[in-house]
Parts: structure tokens; C-alpha cells; sequence
């Protein structure tokens, strides 16, 4: 069993094969994913919600995240670990982002880490491949800035807002970022930067022209107990165990099946 790395995600990309994805948080889930076959593993700031019941990801540390990914890495043989880096702990400084990632790599054993931002974030991201930290980047829907924003809503309705995207993508992509999320934007807006750009893209509310998807773990398994976003599933439905949900979640995502348009958004 060959451990997925950046270089089988470019050739998926490649080869028009989907990748698939899902959150996890802790040993058991971790390995049941990997065991399912997933090709990356997120261990999302998400966990702030789902795992610490926070309104919001903010309050999540270095510490909450190197701890959980650890627990994940015990689980995974297969399987890419990407590892959120927290609200405050890449913003300030490259510097500061790079002893952040160095403690979520070393400790946490993150294989790439995640960082939430534009152009703004380009400087941290070149900063960071370049002493060997891989980097997927996230646009759009943008939680850690939930309350600039004003709260969960699509990004990249209006034309500037598309621009600015797709601008950031590119300049992200020029920056050395090996992947990146888009979360909750149009799904032609994602088709096309999809299009624009060499590294894979994994979306979430983006449509189902992304080279990859991902969900939050415990919103397809119904199991979070507020309110989901429009664009997940919940794959437990018409599944008899977590297994067989993970498993369909796989296949869908695989086939093209999931998303459907009723998760998807229009300009
Ligand atoms: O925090 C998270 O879980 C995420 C994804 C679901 C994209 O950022």
C-alpha cells in the first residue's frame, strides 16, 4: 500500500482522477478513513466546533491542533495528513508561521499544513516551501475570518469578489502552495480557476469541478448536533455503519455523484 504524497495528487490531477478527502480528529476515525481508502486526511481547525463545541474556530491553538494531529498520524499509513494552522499562529510574521508549522510537522506529524488567505498570505507561503514546509492554501469562504466577513456566507458572487480569487489563486500557486481549498464559492467561479491552475484544487461548496473534494467528518455522518451547511451530505442515510458511509462517500465523490447542484451555489 503506497502512502499518497503531493506528487500522486498532481497526477490524479493529471489523470482526471477525484481526490478524496474527509476531517478527522482522532485515532479511531483516522484509521478507519485510511482503512476506507481515503487520499487525505484534514485535520481541520473545524475540531474547534465539532470536538470543543466553539461557535467558531477561533479560539483552536497550536497546541489543540498538534495534539489532534498526532492522534491522526497514529491511524494513517496511507493517507495525506494536511494539518489547519490556527487562528494567530501564521498572520503575524513568517517567521511565526514557520515555528507554527515547524510544531505541527514535528509533533503533530503534519505532511503539509494548511493556511487560511490572499496575496496578503503569499510572502508566508513562499517562506515556508522555500525551508520545506509544503503549504495548501484556502480561499473563499474563509472561517477564521467568520466575523469580517460576516459570517458563513459564499464568497465570490460579484465580480470583483471572483477576480480577487482568482487572482489570489494564481498568486498563491506562483508562491510555491502545493493545493488549494476552495470553500463556498460559485461552482463556474471554481470550474475556471480549476482550469487556470497546475496544482490540484479540493473544494468544499464548490462544485463538482474541483479535482478534489472534502466534508467535514462529522457533518456527513450527521453526527454534529447543530445545523449543517447546505453543500454536505450526510452519507449515513443509506448507510448501515460509518464504514459503509465513508466508503459511499468515496465512491461518490470518485464517480463524480457527489456534489450534486442541490450542494452547489451560482454566481
Ligand atoms: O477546518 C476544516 O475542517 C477545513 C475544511 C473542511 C476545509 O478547513
Amino acid at each position: 500500500m503506497k502512502p499518497v504524497t503531493l506528487t500522486t495528487l498532481k497526477e490524479m490531477r493529471r489523470r482526471g482522477e477525484k481526490i478524496t478527502c474527509l476531517t478527522a480528529y482522532d485515532y479511531s476515525f483516522a484509521s478507519l478513513l485510511d482503512n476506507a481508502g481515503i487520499d487525505m486526511i484534514m485535520v481541520g481547525d473545524s475540531l474547534g466546533m465539532v470536538m470543543q463545541g466553539h461557535e467558531t474556530t477561533l479560539p483552536v491553538s497550536v497546541a489543540d491542533m498538534a495534539y489532534h494531529s498526532r492522534c491522526v498520524a497514529r491511524g494513517t499509513k496511507r493517507a495525506l495528513i494536511i494539518t489547519d494552522m490556527p487562528f494567530m499562529s501564521y498572520q503575524q510574521s513568517p517567521s511565526h508561521a514557520f515555528a507554527s508549522a515547524g510544531r505541527l510537522m514535528q509533533k503533530g506529524g503534519a505532511q503539509v499544513v494548511k493556511l487560511e488567505g490572499g496575496e496578503t498570505m503569499a510572502e508566508t507561503v513562499r517562506f515556508l516551501v522555500e525551508r520545506g514546509v509544503p503549504v495548501c492554501a484556502h480561499l473563499g469562504l474563509t472561517p477564521q475570518s467568520v466575523h469580517q466577513l460576516g459570517g458563513y456566507r459564499v464568497q465570490g458572487r460579484e465580480t470583483t469578489s471572483a477576480e480577487r480569487i482568482r487572482q489570489d489563486a494564481r498568486i498563491l500557486q506562483e508562491a510555491g502552495a502545493s493545493l488549494l481549498v476552495l470553500e463556498a464559492v460559485p461552482a463556474e467561479l471554481a470550474k475556471s480557476i480549476t482550469a487556470e491552475l497546475d496544482i490540484p484544487t479540493i473544494g468544499i461548496g464548490a462544485g463538482k469541478d474541483c479535482d478534489g473534494q472534502v466534508l467535514v467528518l462529522h457533518d456527513m455522518l450527521g453526527i454534529y448536533p447543530r445545523p449543517s451547511p447546505k453543500f454536505s451530505r450526510n452519507f449515513m442515510h443509506d448507510a448501515s455503519s460509518i464504514e459503509a458511509a465513508v466508503k459511499s462517500y468515496i465512491a461518490a465523490v470518485r464517480s463524480g455523484a457527489f456534489p450534486g447542484p442541490e450542494h452547489c451555489f451560482n454566481s
